[in-house]
């Protein structure tokens, strides 16, 4: 393959397929010199570097800069700032023992049941924002107005932050994403993420002294080794504003932008809400909010055939597996109860699959819902905004109009 594959390049992140295409055919394991990265391009070989955690290891912190943003001059800095503070393991980038005896203590908070239990509050959470919007006498956006403040608002009642701090939390959690993520300003990014450590560990300390019914207040509690560290802690709820909230959003977005495409899907879906989640599990797969992941080799490794050195940097392409006609017939279509749907890897695949992602479904799936049967007719009022990232797919923005009927709640 000519050496002109970039993934930053403005035409990829508008639309990566067709280069993704490129690569599974002509280069599925695909060096880049700069910056210095293997590009793993099909299904069963991504799957097997995520499924591989002793030789691909998730501690990718000693990266110098980011090659999903080479403008941003500090853009891992949680990350490697997190791991210069010894004793604190994060769990997304830790590997085994470590990452086992995390993953045990946080999932007892992420099990189907607990999530399922939020489902009711989660609903009345949406409903409320398309009260707004419907009752609203400013143009609607997609993004601001449903799609963010969704996972914000559910995360923070999650986490159990009083109301009158919800503003100063949506705020903090905007500025950190946007700085960590998508190479927004810096300054207010160290300052929310100062500030709400500051605002966990006040949290914290009042949650062991008065318990409630909030994750904080789990996690804290349990025999021994069960309860998770202070600092833990603080970087797990920092972990789940950076790794929950953007990739939600654009679930809802993409959701979106696949439905305004396809007038027969649309029809579908507002005759037959109950459709949603199938929508939602489809979108997961054709144009995922996380397109691709990072690992390091601890050895030297060969995948198809090709060598990858140890201590290189490897980019396991999930947008990409997701679309592999290998694995997929007509993987460019948008079909609903496709048979082999499960196997997507869309919240990855082996020992750090998203432990959200019940939470990510139900959140998505009520949204959808919510808009077939109150915002029926909605469409695109304007070009939308993308995220530049390779990595995170989605939207900044979308304007949207609406008949203004109030269709009231079910
Ligand atoms: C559409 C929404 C989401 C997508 C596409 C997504 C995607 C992913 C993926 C691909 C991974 C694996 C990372 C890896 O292997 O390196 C992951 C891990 C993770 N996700 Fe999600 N996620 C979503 C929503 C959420 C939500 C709502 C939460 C929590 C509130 C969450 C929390 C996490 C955490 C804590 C991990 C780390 C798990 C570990 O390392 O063991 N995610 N997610």
């Amino acid at each position: 393959m000519s050496h002109d594959f970039d993934l930053n390049s403005p035409e990829n992140i508008a639309d990566p397929y067709p280069s993704y295409a490129r690569l599974r055919t002509e280069a599925p394991i695909y060096h880049s010199a700069d910056p210095d990265l293997w590009i793993i391009s099909r299904y069963d070989d991504v799957r097997a570097v995520l499924r591989d955690p002793d030789r691909f290891s998730s501690d990718v912190g000693g990266l110098e800069s980011d090659p999903f943003n080479p403008g941003l001059e500090m853009p891992r800095w949680l990350t490697g700032l997190l791991s210069r503070i010894s004793a604190v393991r994060v769990l997304l980038t830790s590997d085994p023992p470590d990452h086992t005896i995390l993953r045990r203590k946080v999932s007892r908070a992420f099990t189907p049941r607990r999530m399922a239990a939020w489902e009711p509050r989660i609903r009345e959470v949406t409903t409320r924002l398309v009260d707004d919007m419907l009752a609203a006498d400013h143009p609607a956006d997609l993004v601001h107005d449903l799609a963010a403040p969704l996972p914000t608002t559910v995360i923070a009642e999650l986490l159990g932050v009083p109301t009158e701090r919800n503003d100063d939390f949506k705020r903090w959690s905007d500025n950190l994403i946007n700085g960590l993520l998508t190479g927004g300003p810096r300054i207010p990014m160290v300052r929310s993420a100062i500030a709400i450590s500051w605002f966990f560990l006040r949290t914290i300390r009042r949650r062991r002294r008065d318990p409630g019914e909030d994750l904080i207040s789990l996690l804290i509690t349990g025999e021994g080794d069960e309860a998770l560290s202070q600092w833990e802690l603080i970087t797990f709820c920092i972990l789940l504003l950076a790794a929950g909230l953007e990739t939600t959003t654009n679930l809802i977005a993409n959701a979106m932008l696949a439905i305004f495409d396809r007038p027969v899907l649309r029809q579908q879906l507002c005759a037959n809400p109950e459709l949603a989640a199938a929508v939602v599990a489809e979108t997961l797969r054709f144009d995922n909010p996380a397109q691709g992941l990072m690992r390091v080799t601890r050895t030297e490794v060969t995948l198809s055939d090709i060598t990858i050195p140890a201590g290189a940097y490897v980019i396991p392409l999930i947008g990409s597996a997701n679309r592999d006609p290998d694995r997929w017939a007509d993987p460019d279509e948008f079909l609903l109860h496709r048979p082999n749907l499960g196997e997507h890897l869309a919240f990855g695949s082996g020992i750090h699959y998203c432990i959200g992602n019940a939470l990510a479904r139900i959140e998505a799936t009520a949204a959808l819902e919510e808009i077939a049967r109150r915002l029926p007719d909605m469409a695109p009022a304007g070009t939308p905004t993308r995220i530049t990232s390779p990595v995170l797919r989605g939207l900044r923005s979308q304007p949207i109009t609406f008949t203004r009927t109030k269709i009231p709640a079910r």
